[in-house]
């Protein structure tokens, strides 16, 4: 296994040049989630299957935190308009009522496994596609699609990415980054973002500190305007409590 930096279309190609036909797959996710929250640079993603096709190495997106609407669509390779082979997913295919996850296996890594039809993939669980946790995802995939609540990303983008970016804007808080549903933004100097967030908390507006500086909003998509204005008033007041 070889991590590239961050983004790095140059250092990916520079590695598929050098060991190309010994890399089986890149994967990478679509949105940086918990790493800090950086959505792809442009032409990244579609560089990466480029690269894939070039090499015949599989292309696999971990759509974990990106599945399910986060960014307005059903993917993030729907948002980026790029067609991975494998796809890793798990939160929100049931909103987090029930523990799931799987792998959406596509044409060009099915091929092999069904070349052979004596072959048997000898893989599983005791609770593979266990009927509560599926009939779960079938339910909210049906509420999600019913209410129209992908549509949502976008007035969260403008919402609470707006807000940020007038926090930003006042000088409290530093780079603001996001799209769709996942916001974070960075703390400006000698304001902790452990602090920020306990102080936040102690105020009703649970966040999540990522990395060293970065304080991370992933709301459920039915959060409403009031509750995001919320977010941002706890979050500039813990802020200033700081400074
Ligand atoms: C992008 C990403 N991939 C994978 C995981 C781990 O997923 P699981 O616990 O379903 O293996 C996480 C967990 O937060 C994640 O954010």
């Amino acid at each position: 296994v070889h991590h590239t930096a961050r983004h790095d279309l140059d250092e990916a190609e520079a590695l598929f040049a050098e060991h190309g036909d010994r890399i089986a797959a890149f994967i990478t996710e679509p949105v940086q989630g918990a790493g800090g929250v950086h959505p792809p640079e442009p032409g990244y993603l579609q560089g990466l299957r480029r690269l894939c096709d070039e090499y015949d190495a599989l292309l696999i997106f971990d759509e974990v935190i990106t599945g399910f609407g986060r960014l307005g669509t059903w993917w993030g390779a729907d948002r980026y308009d790029v067609v991975p082979d494998l796809v890793t997913f798990a939160k929100a295919v049931t909103s987090g009522y029930q523990p799931l996850g799987g792998v959406l296996v596509g044409p060009r890594a099915l091929a092999p496994l069904e070349a052979d039809p004596a072959f048997v993939l000898r893989h599983g669980h005791t609770h593979s596609g266990h009927p509560a946790a599926c009939v779960a995802a079938s339910a909210n995939i049906a509420i999600l699609r019913d209410e129209h609540l992908l549509d949502r990303a976008g007035s969260i983008a403008e919402s609470l990415g707006g807000g940020l970016k007038r926090l930003r804007d006042e000088g409290l808080v530093g780079e603001v980054r996001g799209v769709g549903a996942i916001w974070a933004a960075e703390m400006v100097d000698g304001v902790s973002h452990l602090a920020v967030r306990d102080a936040m908390f102690d105020r009703g507006v649970i966040v999540r500190p990522l990395s060293a500086s970065t304080i991370a909003f992933c709301p459920p998509l039915v959060i409403g305007d009031d509750d995001v204005a919320l977010c941002i008033d706890v979050l500039a007041g813990a802020v200033r409590g700081l400074r």
